[in-house]
């Protein structure tokens, strides 16, 4: 029995029941994904692809629309959005919109990730970043990797209601780490609960590995090769995502410099610059993808990322 009075048994099928339960893999969207990076996909077939989704359709359209792009037509088809937007770009579109419309509404008071979508977006663009300078072949993995890696918060949300509510609440202030707590009180955590989501969405064991061990380096080091390379930048990018959303404080600083240096033999300066260089991408795409609020791009706090790492870094010492 558990700190919360659930049956570890039981507690394993509520999860399982979630898992059923949430929306319809998004295959659309993983679709889309998945052609875009595909040399052999022609114009005409993503145009079908995202066509046989009318909300995703209205959604391209719409951001071609917008501002963002200053593009002076206005843009009336899924063609022509798809030509002016590019691949890249409308595969990011697809996989952040269902992340958004999904995840996005759901609110949990005193989850300790920052405002969940942006929070996922920032590990999204982080992962890409650090992918596109050790391991460009895997840049699209990565970011998806990045976006969906805390998607079993919203599966402990449905498996337990009011319970993980009520967890969240009492947590806060906590010094054990959230997803410890989470396998005391309910023998299981959002790690693993992510994995199993993933996996009934059908994404690869070395993917869904590395989400189950996002925080538990243990469980990375009994994984396969690949699953340990996605999840050191993982590991790497959702703590370095936290910088970008306020949490500048010094113990983050030092534990994303200490994984930098450990996964990645990067030193501080290093990870300055890569951080540098991944902000503007990530208030790019808060705007273009995500909820373009006055709050949200707000909430992303950077510049001078070098000379803060090596702040941090010298006053720990
Ligand atoms: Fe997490």
């Amino acid at each position: 029995m558990t700190l919360s009075g659930v049956d570890s048994a039981d507690a394993f099928d509520r999860i399982l029941d979630s898992v059923r339960q949430l929306p319809s893999p998004p295959m659309i969207c993983m679709a889309v994904a998945e052609a875009t990076q595909s040399d052999l996909t022609t114009l005409s077939l993503l145009q079908r692809l995202i066509e046989s989704d009318i909300a995703l359709s209205g959604r391209v359209v719409q951001v071609a629309n917008s501002a963002f792009f200053g593009i002076a037509e206005t843009v009336t088809s899924v063609r022509r959005a798809i030509t002016l937007l590019g691949f890249a770009t409308v595969r990011r579109l697809a996989l952040a919109f269902f992340y958004n419309e999904e995840f996005g509404r759901i609110e949990l008071p005193g989850l300790p990730y920052p405002q969940l979508p942006q929070y996922a977006l920032a590990s999204s663009v982080l992962a890409e970043t650090i992918a596109e300078l050790i391991e460009p072949e895997f840049t699209a993995d990565y970011a998806t990797l990045g976006l969906l890696h805390e998607s079993g918060v919203i599966v402990m949300a449905m498996a337990f209601g009011s319970q993980y509510r009520q967890f969240l609440q009492s947590f806060q202030g906590s010094q054990q780490p959230f997803w410890q707590g989470e396998s005391e009180t309910f023998g299981i955590n959002h790690a693993l609960a992510g994995q199993l989501l993933l996996s009934r969405w059908k994404l690869p064991a070395p993917f869904t590995h590395a989400v189950a061990a996002h925080h538990d380096p243990e469980l990375a080091e009994v994984a396969d090769p690949l699953a340990r390379r996605f999840w050191r930048v993982l590991t790497l990018a959702h703590t370095g995502a936290l910088l970008f959303l306020g949490q500048c404080q010094a113990d983050v600083f030092v534990l994303a410099s200490e994984l930098a240096r450990r996964h990645l033999n990067w030193t501080a300066q290093r990870l300055g610059e890569v951080l540098e260089m991944a902000e503007p991408i990530c208030r790019e795409r808060t705007i273009m993808l995500g909820t373009p609020t006055d709050q949200a791009v707000g909430t992303l706090t950077g510049g001078g990322w070098t000379g803060k790492i090596r702040a941090a870094s010298a006053a720990c010492k």
